[in-house]
C-alpha cells in the first residue's frame, strides 16, 4: 500500500444517462467502497470522490428521444444513481456533477492554460455534417459499418461489437443517427492535444515505474505506446458541454473525455474549496482511480497527459486497479438491449439485501478475467455461505450466550487445543487480508474474511456448547468467550465488504466501530449525521458513549477485544435466506428480455436482403446443373472449423463435396438429408480433398446459412429448374 499521508479515491465518474448495473457496481463502486472502508479504519487519511458525467452526445440524443432536454435527462438519472450508490452504502464524500458552475469554470480554466500555453495544436478538416438536421455529426451522432468486424451499427467512436476505437472517417456506408441522412462533409476547426508528445514521458512513468500495476492495465498501456500515440481531438461541434473558451469557437463544447476527468479535481474543489489543493497538488497524497477496461486509455494516457501539460504540480496516479467486465447470465450486459440487472431496482426488489449484492459482486469480481453472475449463483452464495455459514455461527454465539450467561461475555478459562487452534488461524488470516487489500485483490481479500466465519462454525459445530452446558458450565463459559471473540473479530473483518450486516453485527454485541476520516461536509460544518450501514460507526473526530467498546482494526485477532462482563445486545437476523420465488422471479424478467432481444434481432436480420444482382440470360441459368442429392455420410474436415466433408447421392453418382457450413450444422445434421446441388461446378480442391459440386444454401440477413431442402422428398438426381 502507498505509504502517503493521505489517500485520494475517484471512481469513474457513471454516465447520467441510465442507471448504474451491477457491471458497474462490480467493476468499479464495490471494489472502490471496500477499498476504502478499510483505510479509514486502518487510521487513513481518505477522500472518496465521484460524481455524474453529465456531457456527451449519448445524454443528447436520449433527451431527444425522449422529447426533452439534456439537463432534464441527468436530473433525473443524477438523482437515481446518487440514491443507488447511497442505499448500497456506498458514501463518497462528494457526489456531484459535471453540470455544475464549479466544473464549468474549472475546466474552461484547464483549457485556457494549455491553450495559453500552446499544448494544443488546431486542424481544419472536413468532417460530417448531417445537411438536414444542419449539425456536424460527432461521436454516437453516426453510424455506420465497422470496418474491422462489419457490424453495421457502430458508432462514430467505437464499435460496440468488437470493442474497437473508431473515428467517424473509418465508418464505411456513414449515415446520421438523426435523421437517417447520408452525411455530407463540411470544414470544421478543432483542437488537438499531441499525444505523441508524452509518449516517451509515459513510457518511463508507467512501463519503467509501475510494473506492479495490474496487468490488464499495463498491458493496455504498452499496446497504445507500441502501436504509436496520435494528436487527439479535445474539442466538439454540439451544444451540450463546457463551450469552448475561446474566442469564435461559438457552437463548440469541450470533448466529454477532456472535461470528466476534469470533474475529479472539480467535485474536490466543491467539496473542499479551501483545501483542495493538498489533494491534488502534494506528493503527500496518494491518487488511486478505480475504473472499467474501457476506460484505461483515458485514466492512463489522455488524463495524465493532460495533467503533465498543465503542469502545476497535480500529481498522477499511484495506481489505476481497473477491473475487466461482468456478464449476466453468460450474456455481455448491455444498456442499450436491456440485458442488465439495475441497482436501483435491484434495492426495490431485495429491501435489506444491500450486503448480499455486495458479497456476491466480491466473491464473483472480474478482477483478472470477465466474470459471470447468475441469480442461482447469487441465491447459493447467500443461502450456503452468508446465512449457513456467518449468520449461522454468530446466531449460535449469541443466542447461546443469551441463554446461559443472561447475555453478558462468560468468562475465559483455560484456553483447550481446540481453543487455541482458532485463536491462532485469525492472526494468520488477517494478515493476509491485509496483503490482499493492499493489492487491490478484493475478491481474495472477502475470501480470508469468509475464512474467520468457517473457522468460527467448525469451532462451535466440534466444540458443541449446547451439549457442554448440561455438563461443564464453565468449559461453556469458554467456549462462548472464545466465540463472541469471533464474532467481535467478523465485525470488523466485514465491515468493508458487508457494512450493513457489520453494523447489525455490532448491535448484537453491543460495540461500535472506529471507522476513521470522513470528510462529508466539507470545511463548512462538522460531521454529525450516519448513513446506512454505519450505525455505531465512529468517524475521527467524533466521541462514543462511556462504556461502549470501540472496535478497531488492530484489534482483529486479539485473543480478547470483548472483556468478560461487557453486555451484548439481543440477537438479530444477519442474513435471511433466498427462496426460489425471489430468484425465479428475476431469471424470469431476464428470460423475456432475452426473447425481446432474440426477435429484435429477427426482425433487424430480416430488413438486411440485400440487392437484386444484375440480369442473366436464360442461357446463363440453363447452364446450371441444379438437383436433388442426398447426405450419405458427413464428417468435420480436420484443423477446420468450418468445413464439413460430405457424401452425397446425386442420382448419377456418389460424389464428395466440401461445404463451408460447419458453424451451422454437424456432421449427424446432414446426414440423411435431402439437399440441392449445383452439380455441375468445375472441380475444386479444398484442403486436400477434390469437391465436386456446390450445395445451395440460403445467408440470412444475420449472415447464417441454412440449407435449401426440398419441400416433399423426390428422388435424387431430380432437376431442379
Ligand atoms: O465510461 C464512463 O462511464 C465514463 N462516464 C467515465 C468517466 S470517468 C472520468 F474520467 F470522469
Ligand atoms: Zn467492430
Amino acid at each position: 500500500m502507498t505509504d502517503k499521508k493521505r489517500i485520494l479515491v475517484t471512481c469513474a465518474l457513471p454516465y447520467a444517462n441510465g442507471p448504474v448495473h451491477i457491471g458497474h457496481l462490480a467493476g468499479v463502486y464495490v471494489p472502490a467502497d471496500i477499498y476504502v472502508r478499510y483505510l479509514r479504519m486502518r487510521g487513513r487519511d481518505v477522500l472518496y470522490v465521484c460524481g455524474s458525467d453529465e456531457h456527451g452526445v449519448p445524454i443528447t440524443i436520449k433527451a431527444r428521444e425522449q422529447g426533452c432536454t439534456p439537463q432534464d435527462i441527468v436530473d433525473r438519472y443524477h438523482g437515481i444513481i446518487k440514491d443507488s450508490f447511497s442505499g448500497l452504502g456506498i458514501n463518497f464524500d462528494i457526489y456531484g456533477r459535471t453540470s455544475s458552475s464549479v466544473h464549468a469554470e474549472g475546466a474552461s480554466e484547464f483549457f485556457s492554460t494549455l491553450n495559453d500555453k500552446g499544448c494544443f495544436v488546431t486542424r481544419e478538416s472536413e468532417q460530417y455534417y448531417d445537411p438536414e438536421a444542419g449539425q456536424f455529426l460527432a461521436d454516437r451522432y453516426i453510424v455506420g459499418t465497422c470496418p474491422r468486424c462489419g457490424n453495421e451499427n457502430a458508432y462514430g467512436d467505437q464499435c460496440e461489437k468488437c470493442g474497437c476505437t473508431l473515428s467517424p472517417e473509418e465508418l464505411i456506408n456513414p449515415r446520421s443517427k438523426l435523421s437517417g441522412a447520408t452525411p455530407v462533409r463540411k470544414k470544421t476547426t478543432h483542437w488537438y492535444l499531441p499525444l505523441q508528445n508524452y509518449e516517451q514521458w509515459l513510457r518511463e512513468w508507467i512501463l519503467e515505474g509501475h510494473k506492479e500495476w495490474r496487468t490488464n492495465v499495463y498491458g493496455q498501456v504498452k499496446s497504445w505506446l507500441d502501436t504509436g500515440l496520435q494528436p487527439r481531438a479535445v474539442t466538439r461541434d454540439l451544444d451540450w458541454g463546457v463551450p469552448v473558451p475561446v474566442e469564435g469557437a461559438e457552437g463548440k463544447v469541450l470533448y466529454v473525455w477532456f472535461d470528466a476527468p476534469i470533474g475529479y479535481i472539480s467535485n474536490t474543489r466543491e467539496l473542499l474549496p479551501q483545501s483542495w489543493e493538498k489533494w491534488w497538488k502534494s506528493e503527500d497524497t496518494g491518487l488511486v482511480h478505480f475504473i472499467g477496461k474501457d476506460n484505461i486509455v483515458f485514466h492512463c494516457i489522455v488524463f495524465p497527459s493532460m495533467l503533465k501539460a498543465y503542469g502545476g504540480a497535480y500529481i498522477l496516479p499511484e495506481n489505476v486497479p481497473a477491473n475487466e467486465f461482468l456478464n449476466l447470465e453468460g450474456d455481455k450486459i448491455s444498456t442499450s438491449r436491456g440485458w442488465a440487472v439495475w441497482a436501483h431496482e435491484y434495492l426495490n426488489d431485495f429491501p435489506g439485501k444491500e450486503d448480499v449484492l455486495r458479497y456476491v459482486l466480491t466473491a464473483n469480481a472480474p478482477q483478472t478475467a470477465d466474470n459471470d453472475f447468475s441469480w442461482k449463483d447469487f441465491q447459493t452464495r447467500n443461502n450456503s455461505e452468508l446465512v449457513a455459514v456467518f449468520g449461522n455461527f454468530v446466531n449460535r454465539a449469541v443466542v447461546l450466550t443469551h441463554k446461559y450467561f443472561g447475555g453478558t461475555v462468560p468468562a475465559c478459562g483455560a484456553l483447550s487445543d481446540v481453543d487455541r487452534e482458532v485463536l491462532d488461524e485469525i492472526p494468520a488470516i488477517r494478515a493476509s487480508l491485509e496483503r490482499n487489500m493492499e493489492n487491490f485483490r478484493f475478491r481474495e481479500a472477502l475470501r480470508d474474511a469468509m475464512g474467520i466465519a468457517r473457522a468460527g462454525n467448525k469451532y462451535i459445530s466440534d466444540t458443541e456448547p449446547w451439549k457442554l452446558a448440561k455438563t461443564d458450565l464453565e468449559r461453556t463459559a469458554t467456549v462462548l468467550n472464545v466465540s463472541l471473540q469471533i464474532c467481535a473479530d467478523l465485525a470488523i473483518a466485514f465491515e468493508p465488504f458487508t457494512p450493513f450486516a457489520a453494523e447489525r453485527l455490532r448491535d448484537m454485541l453491543g460495540v461500535g466501530l472506529y471507522a476513521g476520516s470522513d470528510h462529508r461536509i466539507g470545511e463548512q460544518e462538522t460531521v454529525n449525521t450516519y448513513r446506512p450501514g454505519e450505525g455505531r460507526a465512529l468517524h475521527s473526530g467524533q466521541t462514543f458513549p462511556e462504556g461502549v467498546p470501540v472496535l478497531r482494526w488492530e484489534q482483529l485477532g486479539d485473543a480478547c477485544i470483548l472483556p468478560e462482563g461487557h453486555r451484548i445486545g439481543e440477537a438479530r437476523l444477519l442474513f435471511a435466506k433466498i427462496e426460489d420465488d425471489a430468484v425465479d422471479a428475476q431469471i424470469s424478467r431476464l428470460q423475456k428480455i432475452r426473447a425481446e432481444i432474440e426477435a429484435r434481432k429477427k426482425a433487424e436480420a430480416r430488413k438486411n436482403v440485400p440487392p437484386q444482382k444484375d440480369a442473366c440470360t436464360f442461357d446463363d441459368f440453363g447452364k446450371m446443373d441444379i438437383r436433388t442429392a442426398t447426405v450419405l455420410e458427413a464428417e468435420r474436415v480436420p484443423k477446420t472449423d468450418k468445413l464439413l466433408k460430405l457424401t452425397i447421392d446425386t442420382g448419377i453418382d456418389r460424389r464428395v463435396i466440401v461445404s463451408g457450413i460447419a458453424e451451422y450444422y454437424s456432421p449427424e445434421d446432414m446426414v440423411g438429408r435431402q439437399i440441392c446441388v449445383l452439380a455441375n461446378l468445375e472441380p475444386r480442391v479444398i484442403r486436400g480433398i477434390e469437391s465436386r459440386g456446390m450445395i445451395l444454401m440460403a445467408k440470412q440477413g444475420d449472415g447464417s446459412m441454412r440449407f435449401i431442402t426440398t419441400q416433399e422428398t423426390t428422388d435424387n438426381g431430380a432437376q431442379i429448374g
